[in-house]
């Protein structure tokens, strides 16, 4: 049994996204910022993080009872979270769910790509957004170097993992960096999809005008090597698609800023402490650890989860530019983007 449910403005919810710690071992000067999350930054404690069991129990329900199909691993940085494998073999197990997926740094898939593989994951997206140590070292904050993430790409592609690459762009720190990179994994063979810089969080000191819009990025790459644009390949996909003209070769943009596309957004996102957000950019999340830590049955959840989503009036990405500035927000860290 499969139940959709819809939300103020009838978008469906579709798509799970679950942060499994909000720690991780970069410091991207967009995501974490070092002077901020410092060596006394007030990360979530054991007892504060959900429990895989409760993760599960609530991650069936949603499958089976509020109409998702895609649930997607992050964090912070997931694989810092101790043994996830276990984790994803028991979302794997549940019934009715075809896509895992994993939104990850990469630097720890040498280590774990085969486990996670076996485990029954899909789908990873590697952030990286530089072939440059020296630009690549500095923003995220640990002068981690590109090889580093090379090998944990190769890693998931080795284990037969398919590998899609997220590079997130910003005016003044790497558009110098998008060709390079466009023919770097263009003939390696897995998609890149470039991000627009976004105002998400309080302390990225985000400006408009270090977004480098989709329209920029895309004439860029098509004066070097043309491009056409293709259809999604599912409604609500965040990337446009487009492809170098004469193969099969593809991108994606993902334009957040220039051209949202809040009016299908058919996504939810479940805090490492059990947090339920409907935006991105949302000020205030919903308690759900509380509930699932009382004696609440299965379809007494269902009904509090099935109320957040059909109250949900978000569309913040369309509204961004009458949105007050000082207005308060989630950390990316907590909801993993
Ligand atoms: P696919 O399932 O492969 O289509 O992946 P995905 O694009 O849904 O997932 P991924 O984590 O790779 O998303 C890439 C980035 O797009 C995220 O890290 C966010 O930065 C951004 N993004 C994803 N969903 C949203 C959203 O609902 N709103 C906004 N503003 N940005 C989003
Ligand atoms: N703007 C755009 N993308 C961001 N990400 C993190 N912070 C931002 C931001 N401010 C990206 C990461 C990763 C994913 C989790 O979100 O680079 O690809
Ligand atoms: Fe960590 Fe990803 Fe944020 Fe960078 S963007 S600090 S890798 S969670
Ligand atoms: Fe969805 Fe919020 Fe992003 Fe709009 S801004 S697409 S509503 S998560």
């Amino acid at each position: 049994k499969e139940q959709t449910i819809f939300d103020h403005f009838n978008r469906p919810l579709r798509d799970l996204r679950i942060s499994v710690t909000d720690k991780c071992n970069f410091r991207c000067s967009y995501c974490m910022p070092a002077e901020i999350f410092g060596p006394d930054y007030p990360f979530l404690k054991r007892e504060e993080l959900l429990s895989f069991e409760e993760i599960v129990r609530l991650t069936e329900i949603f499958v089976h009872s509020l109409g998702v199909q895609k649930i997607r691993i992050t964090g912070g940085e997931p694989l810092m979270r101790r043994n996830l494998q276990d984790l994803i073999r028991m979302i794997n197990e549940i019934d009715g769910l075809d896509d895992i997926a994993m939104t990850t740094n990469g630097s720890l898939l040498p280590k774990y790509a085969e486990e996670l593989k076996e485990a029954g994951l899909k789908r990873v997206s590697i952030s990286l957004d530089s072939l440059s140590d020296e630009i690549f070292g500095k923003i995220n904050g640990r002068g981690v170097t590109v090889q580093t993430v090379l090998d944990g790409i190769d890693a998931a592609a080795r284990a037969g993992i398919k590998v899609k690459i997220n590079m997130v762009v910003k005016r003044g720190m790497n558009e110098n960096e998008i060709i390079p990179m466009a023919k770097f994994f263009r003939e390696k063979g897995h998609i890149l999809r470039f991000i627009e810089y976004m105002d998400v969080g309080n302390t990225n000191q985000w400006k408009l005008d270090e977004v480098y819009p989709k329209k920029q990025i895309i004439e860029d790459i098509n004066a070097v090597m043309p491009l056409e644009p293709i259809d999604p390949n599912y409604t609500g996909e965040v990337a446009s698609r487009y492809r170098y003209v004469g193969s099969n070769d593809e991108i994606g943009v993902i334009s957040s800023v220039s051209d949202a596309f809040c009016s299908s957004c058919n996504r939810a996102r479940l805090s490492a402490s059990g947090m339920l957000y409907t935006c991105l950019f949302s000020s205030k999340g919903h308690d759900i650890r509380e509930p699932l830590r009382s004696d609440l049955s299965d379809d007494e959840l269902t009904t509090l989860l099935q109320n957040v989503w059909s109250g949900r009036k978000d569309r913040y990405s369309e509204e961004r530019s009458v949105a007050s500035k000082h207005r308060k927000k989630i950390e990316m860290s907590h909801i993993g983007g």
